[in-house]
């Protein structure tokens, strides 16, 4: 396995944490973070509550380098779509991260490459930092399709895209296999796969672009296996779940990455 070092992608760790935290837990969790790594530099940080929070938390936020992102947006800007959030909307409460196309979008929720795509590239056009997630599911993996779905979710989720575009996208590949059952993907086979996303990049859109893109790996990501995943060459962070929504196994995730925790 090789290493990071030497490459120019700052670590980006994005903290999930999907359908939690009523307003006064998302502060206290924030506020929690802030305390312990507020002042970070080494690494980007990011969290994404749930709408409902992101006003509050983005008001803990100020001062801090922690960034705040969203979890979805619609690619509207404005209009009558009952239930949906601009990408207006999330800029006006202080979001500049938005997580797309994540596979509980796609699985539970009818989110195809076409709608990852609209939704990418109003987050791009509103100044929005979008993460895109692809990856492939255990039937999938088990058929041995693991890199012709990731093909997919990329070519079609990322159609259009000039080269300077995607060098202000953050992927995420998320085997779905491995999100919240505690089964990560062994860093040789995470590795595996962003090592193939980085070639495809690198032909869809230019070798200098495809360099520069981080790829995070999302997946049962905890404080006992993040180091040895983000040891992997082209592993430039990680989206986390369930470990992001303790103070503390975030913390602790976040510091592996910044070498203050071995
Ligand atoms: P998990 O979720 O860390 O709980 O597996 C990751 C994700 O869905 O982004």
């Amino acid at each position: 396995m090789g290493s990071r070092m030497g490459t120019k992608r700052k670590i980006i760790l994005a903290g999930n944490w999907k359908m939690n935290k009523t307003s006064i837990e998302a502060i206290d969790l924030a506020n929690a973070l802030n305390r312990e790594l507020g002042d970070v530099q080494e690494v980007d940080v990011v969290i994404c509550p749930a709408y409902t929070a992101l006003s509050e938390v983005h008001e803990v936020l100020t001062d801090s380098n922690i960034r705040l992102g969203a979890q979805d947006l619609h690619w509207e800007n404005a209009g009558a779509f009952t239930g949906e959030v601009s990408a207006l909307m999330l800029k006006s409460v202080g979001v500049e991260y938005v997580i797309i196309g994540h596979s509980e979008r796609r699985q539970y929720f009818g989110e195809t490459n076409d709608s990852v795509n609209k939704k990418l590239k109003a987050a791009l056009k509103n100044g929005l930092l979008p993460i895109v997630c692809v990856g492939e599911n255990l039937k999938e993996r088990e058929a041995g399709k693991t890199f012709a779905v990731v093909q997919n979710h990329c070519e079609g989720s990322l159609a259009g895209l000039t080269p300077d575009e995607l060098r202000q996208v953050v992927l995420a590949y998320e085997p779905v296999w491995a999100i919240g059952t505690g089964k990560t993907a062994t860093p040789a086979q995470a590795q595996e796969v962003h090592q193939f996303i980085r070639g495809l990049l690198g032909k869809m859109f230019s070798a200098d672009a495809a360099a520069g893109v981080r790829i995070q790996y999302g997946g049962s990501v905890t404080p006992e296996n993040i180091a040895e995943l983000i040891a992997g060459e082209d592993i430039d962070g990680a989206l986390v779940g369930g470990a992001s929504l303790k103070g503390e196994s975030f913390v602790k995730i976040v510091k592996h990455c910044c070498g203050i925790l071995k």
